[in-house]
């Protein structure tokens, strides 16, 4: 294929170099995997030459084309098994068990199926890499998945399609996919602020007392040196509520260094309301229909 490319350039030294550059493309290619035998295999990749050997200043990463992707899953007479998250390739060979043919996750071989990764829609239509319209926390999810594949696979290279595109540089979609990532991990990390000033209570239902909801030193699954009594929180621009812990003592959140405090924890929040609507510190609530009462 080599020698074809070059037949009648000899003498021109643009052309030599194009050809010098075939031929170390030919044996990197090869090195990597590639399979030669593909029509238009070389001239098809010299940019991903450039890619693969620095020259065009790009890191050293193999790009791979869908085509070259749908090739590896791990089928008899296949090259390997592969899979891509959010663009990015994985060897996942010594996943065979699952990866493989028969294996329970076999339809994320050779492609990127980044959107069933998180709606577990498992069908084509949703074994797809598109990710318009998935929300932060599941961009976050999906990020999480990139995470583990980091850690317990191989990187191979980028996949040419939604996120990279033909040179291996971040597409568009791949931009704002990461800004939807990291938005959810700003949402996430706001909640579990808000979830250790404002634990959730621990609730029980039964046909005597009908629903009850008490405060305790491990409520909503955070460990904390206080107890606190049950509030309704409200989201701002929500009719909707939960009940949380609330602290009684000490400086407010928000001012958590204050000298000049009432001692009154955060029972002051403008986001909370009594069970009863009205002042009063009490340790337990029952829940009438809707509403949370005071025992
Ligand atoms: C969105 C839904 C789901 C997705 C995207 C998903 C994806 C995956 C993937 C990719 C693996 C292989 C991980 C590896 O490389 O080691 C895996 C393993 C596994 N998953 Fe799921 N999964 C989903 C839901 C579930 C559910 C609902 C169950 C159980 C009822 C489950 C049970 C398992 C088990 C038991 C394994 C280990 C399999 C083994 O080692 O052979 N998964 N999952």
């Amino acid at each position: 294929m080599v020698a074809a490319l070059c037949r009648g350039e000899r003498g021109r030294p643009a052309e030599m170099l194009r050809c010098f550059l075939a031929a170390v493309c030919a044996a990197v290619a090869l090195l990597f995997g590639f399979d030669p035998s593909v029509p238009g295999h070389l001239l098809d990749g010299l940019s991903r030459l450039l890619a693969v050997s620095g020259l065009a200043g790009s890191k050293p990463v193999r790009l791979l084309s869908k085509a070259e992707l749908c090739r590896y899953n791990g089928g008899a007479d296949s090259p390997g098994l592969y899979l891509a998250v959010l663009g990015q390739v994985f060897d996942v060979k010594k996943g065979m068990r699952q990866y493989g043919p028969g294996g329970s996750y076999s339809f994320f071989a050779g492609k990127d199926a980044s959107r069933a990764f998180v709606t577990g829609d498992f069908t084509e239509m949703g074994l797809v890499e598109d990710v318009a319209g998935l929300s932060p926390s599941e961009m976050v999810a999906l990020h999480d998945w990139l995470s583990f594949y980091k850690k317990d696979y191989i990187f191979v290279g980028k996949l040419i399609g939604q996120f990279y595109d033909e040179h291996g540089d971040p597409t568009e979609s791949l931009k704002e996919a990461e800004a939807l990532v990291a938005e959810g991990q700003r949402l996430e990390a706001q909640s579990e602020a808000e979830k250790k000033q404002f634990p959730p209570c621990n609730s029980e239902w039964n046909s005597v007392s009908r629903s009850r909801v008490w405060c305790s030193k491990f409520s909503g699954g955070v460990e904390r040196d206080w107890v606190g009594v049950p509030r309704k929180l409200y989201k701002p621009g929500s009719s909707g509520f939960r009940c949380v812990c609330v602290r009684t003592s000490g400086p407010p959140s928000s001012q958590p260094t204050s000298q000049k405090h009432s001692d009154r924890g955060d029972l002051d929040s403008p986001q909370l309301q009594d069970c009863f609507q009205r002042e009063q510190l009490s340790r337990k609530c029952s829940r009438v229909s809707a509403d949370i009462k005071t025992n």
